[in-house]
C-alpha cells in the first residue's frame, strides 16, 4: 500500500479497509498484460470493456499489451425480477466491431454472481467469433451462482462490496486507485 493510498483512505471514512493497494493492482495488470500478449502472439484480440466498471481496468491493460490489439465498448443492464437480478441483460450499448471471426476477450472489473459474464458470452458466441475468453480484475468466488471460466483472474476476493478502480457505491468512488471495502 502506497503513502497515497493511505491518505486517500482517511480521506474517504466510508472506507473501512484497503483490500488490494494500488502498487500491487499495477503490478498484477502489468502480469496479465504480459500473459494474454504471449497468448495471443500474432493474433489481434478485440478487447471488449463492459461499462461502465471496466473502464479504468481496461485502460490499464491496454497499456500493458505489447501486441496489436483493438478495443470495443459495450453497456448492459440487468433486467430485474424481483429483489435478484435475473441475469438476463439488456444491451444498452452495443459493439460497433463485427466480432465474427475475431478473438474476443471480455474485459470485466468484477465477475460476481456470474449471471452477466454468462448471458453476455451466450449473447456474443451467437456473433460467431474465432475465440471469446474472459478477463476480469476481481473474481467474488463465494458469491458464484453459475458456473464461470475465467481465462485472465487478476485477483480473487471474498464476499465483500468493495469499490474504487472502477467499481463503484450509488456512481461514486470509481476513481480511487486501490479496491477498498466499504464500513458495513
Ligand atoms: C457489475 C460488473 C459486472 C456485474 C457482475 O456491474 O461490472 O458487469 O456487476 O455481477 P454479476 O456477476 O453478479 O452478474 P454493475 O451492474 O455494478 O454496473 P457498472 O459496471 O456500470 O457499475
Amino acid at each position: 500500500m502506497t503513502f497515497d493510498d493511505q491518505e486517500l483512505l482517511q480521506k474517504h471514512p466510508v472506507l473501512e479497509r484497503i483490500l488490494i493497494g494500488s502498487s500491487d493492482i499495477q503490478r498484477r495488470v502489468k502480469e496479465l498484460g504480459n500473459e494474454i500478449s504471449r497468448d495471443y502472439g500474432k493474433r489481434v484480440p478485440v478487447l471488449v470493456s463492459i461499462l461502465k466498471g471496466s473502464y479504468i481496468f481496461l485502460a490499464d491493460l491496454t497499456r500493458c499489451l505489447s501486441i496489436h490489439h483493438e478495443v470495443d465498448f459495450m453497456a448492459v443492464s440487468s433486467y430485474e425480477g424481483g429483489t435478484q437480478s435475473t441475469g438476463v441483460v439488456k444491451i444498452e450499448k452495443d459493439l460497433k466491431t463485427n466480432i465474427t471471426d475475431r478473438d474476443v476477450i471480455v474485459v470485466e472489473d468484477i465477475i460476481d454472481t456470474g449471471l452477466t459474464i454468462n448471458h453476455l458470452v451466450e449473447l456474443l458466441e451467437t456473433r460467431a467469433p474465432r475465440s471469446i475468453r474472459v478477463c476480469a480484475l476481481l473474481d467474488k468466488k463465494p458469491a458464484r451462482t453459475k458456473d464461470v471460466d475465467i481465462a485472465y483472474v487478476g485477483f480473487e476476493i471474498p464476499n465483500e462490496f468493495v469499490i474504487g478502480y472502477g467499481l463503484d457505491y450509488d456512481e461514486k468512488y470509481r476513481h480511487l486507485p486501490f479496491i477498498g471495502i466499504m464500513k458495513g
